[in-house]
């Protein structure tokens, strides 16, 4: 008997793929709760169907789960929906492992991605979006759907079982021996996949809402939607993340809270961004406050995709913004949340430099960007009052663009 075991999805499809407990960081993106590689098996009348691989180093418990279901010479086609590494890392061995004759397969732009990481080693074939194919004796459907996560990215479809293998779509970095969704708390599973969302697919928005919008035109049923990374969904639980990603990806949706996070030197931006937080949350409105250094950028990420207000603080070092401030600038400004109201404060010695640097990055995330307040030093009682009223300022604008 192997120590890894398949897990059943269905009659005919099998959970193969590998659980990273230690992973703590993906791409920049802390993981405190690991995650998953998921890969499945399609038992069809003529062998057996790959659907995605693994991280490289995870073979071996790849190998393991898929020799509790079959010798892996009676695979005859592996599909590599995604060609991201944590995805096609061990694609090389599995291509050794499985039959001779298997074709691997992948969206047009996957088969070029899967050139441009191993070369000549992998002869990947392409996967016609919307074709049809019948592969070891299964009828398996593509759909492109790039930018979720990479412009390569593809869902597959077994018609017959309906279940629709989705990648990092409909994802989340949660490690656990429970596989399916239903054996999971709600609040946790929307907790990791909004923090996902946030992290990893914010910034396609655009195409996301667009698939999702045509979502119910694509022909269909999945009584599964098994993603790469995470817990698998099954009834009234696909409808619900299928609503949260069309939450997530509409730029109009509502959103009311503040965010404010800050550096601090010696304790001055510190205060001022309490005093801000006592105005905002004065007024009703929701507020979470982060000190940059000890939190984990994802973590304001994932604050981010609910806000409509964010105030960074920093203190004026050597001229320009603390470093760990302009770590979190950098990371979530790619990540394009589309926020309303904008503001800059801190404390200076000399020249407020620190805020005017943050001003300039926060004129490129923010619809609209309030003057910056400026401390020389420590903050005097009069300067936390003004930060209190500035965290006033911030919850009327968050109110008044949520009112037009
Ligand atoms: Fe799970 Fe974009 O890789």
């Amino acid at each position: 008997m192997d120590a890894y075991q398949a897990v059943k999805v269905t009659e005919n499809i099998f959970w193969v793929g590998a659980i990273d407990w230690q992973l703590r960081s993906f791409h920049g993106y802390d993981t405190p709760n690991g995650t998953t590689y998921n890969a499945y098996l399609i038992r069809g009348n003529g062998g057996y169907v790959l659907v995605d691989g693994v991280k490289k180093g995870f073979e071996g418990e790849l190998f393991s789960r898929i020799a509790s279901v079959c010798d892996p010479r009676e695979i005859c086609a592996v599909i590599s929906n995604h060609s991201e590494m944590d995805h096609s890392g061990a694609l090389p061995e599995i291509m050794d492992m499985v039959s001779a004759d298997a074709v691997l397969y992948a969206s047009a732009a996957g088969v070029r991605a899967l050139a441009a990481h191993f070369g000549g080693r992998l002869h990947p074939v392409v996967f016609e979006n919307g074709a049809s194919k019948t592969l070891c004796g299964r009828e398996i459907r593509a759909i492109e759907t790039r930018m979720m996560h990479w412009p390569d990215s593809m869902w597959t479809y077994d018609v017959e079982d309906g279940v629709l293998f989705t990648n990092d779509a409909l994802g989340m970095h949660y490690a656990s021996f429970e596989r399916d969704a239903g054996e999971v708390p709600w609040s946790i599973l929307e907790e990791e996949a909004a923090t996902y969302y946030a992290n990893i697919l914010t910034l396609y928005g655009a195409p996301i809402r667009k698939l999702i919008e045509s979502y119910p035109n694509l022909g269909l049923t999945p009584q599964v939607v098994c993603p790469d990374h995470g817990p698998w969904w099954r009834g009234g639980d696909i409808g619900k993340i299928l609503g949260l990603y069309a939450r997530w990806s509409d730029p109009a949706r509502i959103r009311r809270n503040v965010v404010i996070a800050y550096d601090t030197m010696w304790h001055s931006t510190e205060r001022l961004a309490r005093a801000v937080g006592e105005g905002v949350s004065g007024e009703g409105v929701p507020c979470r406050i982060f000190e940059i250094s000890k939190t984990p950028r994802s973590v304001v990420a994932r604050h981010l995709l609910d806000a409509a207000g964010f105030a960074v603080g920093t203190p004026t070092l050597n001229g320009g913004m603390f470093p760990a401030v302009a770590d979190l600038l950098c990371y979530v400004k790619g990540l394009r949340f589309g926020l309303g109201t904008g503001v800059a404060f801190g404390s200076y010695g000399w020249a407020p430099g620190g805020t005017r640097a943050v001003e300039e990055m926060l004129g490129g995330m923010c619809a609209k960007t309030l003057p910056a307040l400026n401390v020389q030093y420590v903050p005097t009682d009069d300067d936390l009052v003004r930060a209190r009223l500035l965290g006033v300022e911030i919850a009327k604008a968050v109110r008044d663009a949520g009112a037009s």
